[in-house]
Formats: C-alpha cells, structure tokens, sequence
C-alpha cells in the first residue's frame, strides 16, 4: 500500500475506533484527530470560559459537504463582528477533510468552531492562538413537520452579537428546552420590539394570501445559509419572498409557517403553541420541493 493508502487507511481506523466511543461523532483539534469525548481543548480556552467563538454547522450528503463557501464567508462574518483575527480556512479545510476521511457519512452534520483560543479567566482576551475544532457525525434526517412554540424571551436585535454564529448558545439551549417541555420541535422568538425574529437554530417563514414573507436581517435573525438560498431559489423559479419586520401578531393570521435550517433544511409547520396549521401547505410544499431540488443540484451553490 502507498504511503498515502497507509495514512488513509490507518485515519479510517482511528476515525472507526473514535466513532465508537462518542456515539459516531468524529473530531479533530488544532491538527489532529481526536477521541471527541477525551481531553483535547485547553481548560482556559477562552471559548469555554466566556463563550468567545464562533461556528458553523453544514449537511453532509453521502460524505460531501453542503454549501461549503456559504459557510465559510459567514463564520468569517462572525468572527469579524466578534473583533477576533480572521480565520486561517486551511487550517479549517485540513479538519473538514480529517473528519470527513474514511467510511463516507451517508447523513450528517458536519460542526466547526474557531475560539479566541487560550485566555484569560475573564472578557479580556489574548487572541495570539485561534483555537480550531471540527467534528462529523451522522444524524437522522428531520420529521417533515414539527409543532413550534413561542418563548417568553426576547432575541436583542441591537445586541454586539445578533446575527453571529457564536458559542454562546445557552439562551438557545433553554428556549428549546421550554419549547420540548409543551411537545415543540422548535421554539419560535420575537424581538426586543415585539417583531417577529427567529427559532434557536433556525429561521422562520409565514405564508400570507399566497405571499411569502420572512424577518429581515434587522429584525435579529442569524442570516440563515438556508434562508438566503429559499430566498434566492424561490425568486428564482418566479415566487415573490419578502424579507421585512413582522409583528408578532402574523403568527395568527399566517396561512403556512415554516422554519429553514441546515440540518431541517424546509420544515412545514403543523402547530405554533395550540394553533394547528396544513403541514405542508401548498407553498411550503412547492418551496420544500424548489429547495430539495437546486440542493441536490448544486453542491456549493
Ligand atoms: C440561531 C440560528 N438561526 C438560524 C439558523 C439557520 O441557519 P442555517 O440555515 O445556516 O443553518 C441557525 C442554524 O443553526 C441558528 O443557529
């Protein structure tokens, strides 16, 4: 075997042997491959200690990645909005194919994260050493429909952090507690001004009298790869989509509803609290299908 067969062979047998001890999820830290549930980060990796990182998260069809370019312009977006260096996307390319090397993920996630690295105990920050994790693992494809549940928190429109993709998830982590608590797939915010905003990991869509509309980017939301690619998409096949603020209230005289996201891709909506809505409507039906089509399509697009 070639020395590079030998390589390949022996990531293969670490990536296998790692899958097995953290439930198939494959990672790799500053540079190497690592066992995802063993020691591998620094404890006063500033990413740990105050949130200080952003990430990324893209579908992986029969072991390729979607829509890598869109993913790495906007984790250069986060990182710009959070003031931390540029990443070095070698460094991030070299992770994405250690991860995905060896037996191909027929369905699944692939997750990078890019710390401010070592740091000190508090908000200051030492930014001389990015700390860089990928990782991959399958998943089980989204249900078709899911109910969605609004939360009695606020996303902050005018926050130094809306619309980046950083670590600091924890609000998102007990919105969508509250939201599986009342049996949601998916918890739905407004904003600080009573608009319409976002889910925790994804964005949200009405159809109105045929009309689709969605929160603009002022309104808070992270600006979705799925989102921008069902705007795209849809004005391109001929339907109108409309990014705009959005009171709360549209919530009860939407039509349909649906929430866009990496791994939900089209999710129609079949409930908001005790409200039930057509799953999948006709215009989320014809969006979902616009959208599974261009995707399988157009790997980058
Ligand atoms: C807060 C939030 N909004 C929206 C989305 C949807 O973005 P994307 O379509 O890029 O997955 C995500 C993705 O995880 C998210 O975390």
């Amino acid at each position: 075997m070639s020395e590079q067969g030998t390589r390949e062979q022996a990531n293969s047998d670490q990536s296998t042997s790692q899958d097995r001890q953290a439930g198939g999820v494959r990672a790799w830290v500053n540079g190497e491959l690592v066992n995802a549930t063993g020691p591998s980060v620094a404890a006063v990796d500033h990413g740990i200690t105050v949130g200080d990182g952003v990430f990324e998260t893209c579908k992986v069809v029969d072991g390729a990645p979607f829509a890598l370019g869109r993913h790495a312009r906007r984790l250069d977006r986060s990182l710009a909005g959070l003031g931390l260096p540029a990443a070095d996307h070698s460094v991030v390319d070299a992770g994405i194919e250690a991860v995905l090397s060896g037996e191909p993920i027929a369905y699944g996630r692939l997750r990078y994260t890019v710390t401010g690295g070592v740091g000190p105990l508090g908000s200051d920050r030492d930014t001389s050493a990015l700390t860089y994790i990928v990782t991959a693992s399958p998943t089980t494809p989204s249900p078709t429909s899911g109910k969605v549940v609004v939360v009695p928190w606020t996303r902050n429109e005018r926050s130094a952090t809306a619309g980046l993709k950083t670590t600091s998830y924890a609000d998102n982590v007990v919105a969508l507690a509250y939201a599986k608590e009342r049996g949601g797939a998916e918890a739905l915010f407004g904003n600080s001004v009573g608009n319409l905003c976002e889910g925790t990991g994804s964005n949200v869509f009405v159809v109105v009298d045929g009309q689709i509309l969605t929160p603009d980017l002022a309104s808070g939301p992270l600006a979705g790869v799925t989102r921008e690619l069902v705007i795209e998409w849809c004005r391109e096949e001929g339907l109108t989509v409309h990014a705009e603020p959005l009171a709360m209230s549209i919530l009860t005289q939407a039509d349909e509803v649906f929430i866009t996201s990496t791994v939900k891709d089209v999710m129609a909506v079949h409930a908001i609290d005790d409200r039930p809505l057509p799953a999948p409507g006709p215009v989320t039906a014809q969006v979902a299908e616009i959208f599974n089509r261009l995707s399988r399509e157009r790997l980058d697009p």
